[in-house]
């Protein structure tokens, strides 16, 4: 049965427990008994659960996995089947705790069933023209990121206190308002602060800049507040219920770990803060893609001792951070109010630098 094109398949903000379905009447339940095999319902689905649903998860449908490992999995972010399908064995057994030869099986019935897999390189490239471009005020780096930052995936700023990381997302939720002649999606933000630093005085002062009627400008931002991980993880779940969120493009999380690393201190709590930490990054990259949404992440640099050349120090997180973002920009300050961008990891830009400022009216070229 093919699956109606267009709009989603399911629509949330729903308060009653009764689902509300786009579907041509009848196709319901054919859907929903069937696992509905697209990420289009991802959003119904896990609300309904964090109700207490007793609805089959849709990872029961790959052989080997039955109520108790489907659980296991999805509290480890791993919610679809194409999501398992793409997992590596390490993963399974590491993140869930699953033997080997199990999690080796699950992959493999997990690849066969898995609706996505192969398509022709036209269509990805179709894909990529529906990715729109927001605009860091700054040619410089713009340049670096390709010509700004991009829908549909995760870009993570990483960098010392005062390195611009805040500033940056601040102006973003500025920019992404725009008309899209003039870097901006025409679209509106939400920004998730973890650290109590989102400021509306500096959304006056950058909108301002940019013409753009303060008040609307602030309208425009949905801002969370988040006061511990699990408050943070549930906002990404709220924001994609506000009724606002059809208009949203970009996603901000300022930091991503913080609350992570003051929660889960020592080396005994690592696994568990990597687990929860997984599922978050699984959300949002989920959300970026799902919807088109660039999500922006901060993330703090430690000090690497052992480090004599390059960059002296390697943005938190470990490696369940460092792979999840598709783009990564390393910031740092330099004299007086200039600050340089180095793009250190990127699937399809050269390495570079860039250099901008950052003055009362926002960021700006160097
Ligand atoms: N109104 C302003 N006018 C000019 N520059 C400003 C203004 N507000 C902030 N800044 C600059 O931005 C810097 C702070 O940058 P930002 O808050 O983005 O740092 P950060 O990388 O988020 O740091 P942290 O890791 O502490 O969160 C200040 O040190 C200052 O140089
Ligand atoms: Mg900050």
């Amino acid at each position: 049965m093919g699956i109606p094109a267009g709009k989603p398949l399911a629509i949330i903000g729903d308060t009653t427990h009764n689902f509300t379905w786009d579907l041509p009447f009848g196709y319901t339940s054919e859907y929903f008994r069937r696992g509905l095999p697209t990420q289009r319902v991802y959003h119904t689905r896990l609300h309904n659960l964090s109700e207490g649903s007793t609805m089959p998860s849709e990872l029961e449908k790959i052989e080997g996995v039955g109520p108790t490992v489907a659980q296991k999995l999805e509290e480890c972010g791993f919610r679809t089947i194409e999501g398992i399908a793409a997992a590596s064995v390490k993963e399974l057994t590491s993140l869930a705790g699953i033997g080997a030869s199990t999690a080796q099986k699950i992959i493999e019935s997990a690849q066969r069933l898995a609706s996505i897999g192969l398509e022709t390189a036209d269509k990805l490239w179709k894909k990529r023209q529906t990715i729109e471009r927001i605009t860091t005020n700054s040619r410089e780096l713009d340049a670096l990121l390709g010509g700004g930052v991009e829908t549909g995936s995760m870009t993570e700023f990483a960098g010392a206190f005062r390195s611009g990381k805040t500033q940056l997302c601040h102006q973003l939720a500025v920019n992404v308002q725009l008309p899209p002649d003039q870097g901006g999606c025409d679209a509106t933000a939400a920004y998730i602060d973890t650290e109590g630093t989102f400021r509306p005085e500096r959304i006056i002062n950058m909108a301002q800049a940019k013409n753009i009627p303060p008040n609307q400008a602030l309208k425009n931002i949905i801002v969370g507040r988040a006061y511990n991980s699990d408050h943070q993880m549930l906002l990404v779940q709220q924001i994609q219920d506000n009724p606002q969120f059809e208009k949203v493009r970009l996603l901000v999380v300022d930091s991503l770990i913080g609350h992570f690393r003051a929660e889960y201190l020592g080396r005994g709590m690592l696994a568990e803060r990597q687990q929860k930490l997984n599922k978050h990054l699984h959300d949002l990259l989920r959300v970026a893609e799902i919807s088109n949404i660039a999500v922006i992440t901060t993330n703090q640099v430690h000090a690497q001792p052992d480090v004599f050349f390059g960059a002296p120090d390697r943005p938190t997180g470990g490696h369940i951070v460092a792979h999840a973002a598709q783009t990564r920009i390393y910031l740092r300050k330099s004299k007086a109010e200039r600050r340089i961008a180095t793009l250190i990891d990127s699937p399809y830009l050269p390495e570079g630098e860039a250099l901008f400022t950052i003055i009362p009216q926002g960021i700006s070229d160097a």
